[in-house]
Formats: C-alpha cells, sequence, structure tokens
C-alpha cells in the first residue's frame, strides 16, 4: 500500500439553529405525511437556513476543523470547496470563506460536483499536496439548499436541508491518511437532477420565475437507481484499491440521502448496517455537506477515532460519485 500524502487533521460542522420536522409541512401547505417520508426515506427532521448563509455554515465548521488541527487561517495553502447552492454565482463561494476566514495565502476555489462534493474536493486537495503545491489544505462540504428548493413541489422540498462540514488535510508523515480514493462522473444523465435556470444559457427572467426552473428539479425513481448502482461501484473500488475489504472497515459513512439507497449501498459493500454511520433522520439530504457532517459527528461521539479505518462514499447531481478510504 502506498503511504498516505494527507491526513485528517480536524474535521468540524456548522448547521443552522432552525429545525424543522416532518410535522411543519402542514403549516406551509404541502401535502404530506411523516409516515411517507419516514417511510420512503428515513428523514425526520433537517435544519433550515433563516439567518445564515452558505459562508456563514462554511466559516463555523472550517473554525472548529482549524482549532481541532491547530492551524491557523494564515497557514492553509489551499481552500477546497463543494457546494451547488454558493450565497452567489461569482465570485466563488470559497474565496467568500477565504474572506471570513482571513486565510489570506490560501489559493481558493469551488468544485462542483454536487452531494460528491467533498470527496472530490477532498481529491482535488491530495493531488495538489502531491504535487508539492500545497501542505495544509482546508475541504469543505457546504449547502444551503433552503435557497434552492422550491416549497411547493412535496416530491423534493421534504427531501433537503441546510448545513456544512470541514476537513484540515496535513502532509502525512505516518501510515494515517487517504489511502485510496475514487471518483467518476456521467454528464449523459446530467438532466435528471438539475437547477435548469439561473445560469448563462437560461439567465433569470418573469418566465424563469414563473415556471419556477430556478429550482432544483429530480427524477427520484431514476436518480434512485442509479445512486444504489453508483455508491455501490464507489465503495467496491475504493476498497479494492486500498486492497482491503469490507470487513476491514471500523465505519461506513455515505452520502445520507435516503436510507434504502444507504442499506443497499452497505449490502453490496458487504458491511453490516451496525458499521454504517446514519444521520439522515435528524438532517435530511444536505448534498456536498452530508459526508463530512456525519465524518464530524462521528469523531466527536466517539464512533471512530485515531487509528479507525473509515469509507466514505457518495452520489450526486451530474451524475458523479465517488469514495475514498481513510485511516484517522
Ligand atoms: O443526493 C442525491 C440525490 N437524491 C437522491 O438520492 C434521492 C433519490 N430518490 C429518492 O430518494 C426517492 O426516489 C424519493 C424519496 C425522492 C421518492 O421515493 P419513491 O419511493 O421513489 O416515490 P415516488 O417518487 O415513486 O412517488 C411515489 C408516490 C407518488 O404518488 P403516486 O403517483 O404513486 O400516486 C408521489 O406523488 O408518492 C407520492 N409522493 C409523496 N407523497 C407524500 C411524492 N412525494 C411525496 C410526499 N408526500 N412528500
Amino acid at each position: 500500500m502506498k503511504r498516505p500524502i494527507a491526513y485528517f487533521a480536524g474535521t468540524g460542522r456548522g448547521v443552522p439553529s432552525t429545525v424543522m420536522t416532518n410535522f411543519d409541512f402542514a403549516a406551509i401547505g404541502i401535502d404530506t405525511t411523516d409516515e411517507w417520508i419516514v417511510e420512503r426515506t428515513g428523514i425526520k427532521q433537517r435544519h433550515i437556513a433563516k439567518t445564515e448563509n452558505a459562508t456563514d455554515l462554511a466559516a463555523a465548521a472550517s473554525r472548529k476543523a482549524m482549532e481541532k488541527a491547530g492551524v491557523q487561517p494564515g497557514e492553509l495553502d489551499i481552500i477546497v470547496l463543494g457546494t451547488a447552492s454558493p450565497d452567489r454565482l461569482l465570485p466563488s463561494a470559497a474565496v467568500d470563506l477565504q474572506a471570513s476566514l482571513g486565510a489570506s495565502r490560501a489559493a481558493a476555489f469551488d468544485v462542483g460536483a454536487a452531494c460528491s462534493g467533498f470527496i472530490y474536493s477532498a481529491t482535488v486537495a491530495e493531488g495538489l499536496m502531491a504535487t508539492g503545491n500545497a501542505d495544509t489544505a482546508l475541504i469543505v462540504g457546504v449547502e444551503k439548499l433552503s435557497a434552492i428548493t422550491d416549497w411547493t413541489d412535496r416530491a423534493t422540498c421534504v427531501l433537503f436541508g441546510d448545513g456544512a462540514g470541514a476537513a484540515v488535510l496535513k502532509r502525512s508523515k505516518q501510515q494515517k491518511g487517504i489511502l485510496s480514493t475514487f471518483v467518476r462522473s456521467d454528464g449523459s444523465l446530467g438532466d435528471l437532477l438539475c437547477r435548469p435556470a439561473g445560469g448563462a444559457a437560461k439567465p433569470f427572467s418573469s418566465d424563469v420565475l414563473a415556471e419556477r426552473s430556478q429550482y432544483i428539479k429530480m427524477n427520484g425513481r431514476e436518480v434512485f437507481k442509479n445512486a444504489v448502482r453508483s455508491m455501490s461501484e464507489a465503495a467496491t473500488r475504493a476498497l479494492d484499491s486500498a486492497k482491503l475489504t469490507g470487513a476491514d472497515i471500523d465505519l461506513m459513512i455515505p452520502h445520507q440521502a435516503n436510507i434504502r439507497i444507504i442499506e443497499a449501498t452497505a449490502k453490496h459493500a458487504n458491511i453490516p448496517m451496525a458499521k454504517v454511520y446514519v444521520n439522515v433522520d435528524r438532517y435530511g439530504n444536505t448534498s456536498a455537506a452530508s459526508v463530512p457532517i456525519a465524518l464530524d459527528e462521528a469523531i466527536e461521539r466517539g464512533v471512530v477515532g485515531e487509528g479507525s479505518t473509515v469509507l466514505l462514499v457518495a452520489f450526486g447531481a451530474g451524475f458523479t460519485w465517488g469514495s475514498m478510504v481513510v485511516r484517522l
């Protein structure tokens, strides 16, 4: 096995204070039930950013990760940030975060890989560290999906939540850190989960607002099938390239979109649900933030710690998918 290039020196999360339960949808006129949402998705509640912007959530998560890693903002060489819901379209969310943190030396940029954004960001950061372009990296997954969700569409609005997760990567001097990575995408399926308008092809207009095409549109059944297939593939590929099996993994941390997708992925990877971290019930689908929020919680709760071997797996719009085996 190759010596790891980068290790996770600290993690953090930032979530909005407002919690919305499944029962709260009745008050905004959505025809749904707690029973339907729990049975089909496993979600019971989600955090919604009423006062916070994505940059606030990302900064809160990043400060905690840097504190745990013992890293000052001025020591960061790169900030790589995965998001599908930046505060503004130009400049990047990463440079807004850089300004908020005062990380003046860093090169900061976004990675557009939707729900796989954190794993993609970690992979890109590891690559820049491998070529000697960075020693210390901040990687972030952040979403304010509530701002791009159609709150009149019951098929999607019950699924999403807001939040941020972050990690500091440092250059590895021991046998701990990222043992393997796997990333793939298939742009031919991009229309199955997208935000049709608001980009340069279809800028904001009164037509866009009338057809509500600035919001996320999803073909749930097709996304579900592809998520199961691709997350299963990703889990196996990262294990194979680290020369490990499911039995060697202390904890699998999958993207938290739907408990049924998580269970199918775990089964395929031969990992019992007792070794799978699940918090979709409390956060809903926070896209790029889901994996780092779960990783931070798992470490804080002592589910994993120094020396644990963790499998991270995600899938999202694009489609994009990816995985990573990490020794903490
Ligand atoms: O982050 C990665 C991207 N996202 C995902 O991974 C999500 C992947 N997809 C899914 O998780 C599931 O497809 C959903 C949870 C979105 C939907 O579950 P499903 O079992 O595929 O349901 P469905 O879309 O096939 O809808 C079944 C029924 C429909 O009614 P009819 O046509 O059978 O009468 C829907 O209209 O459920 C209805 N429905 C709802 N009912 C109550 C759809 N949304 C709701 C709702 N409450 N919120």
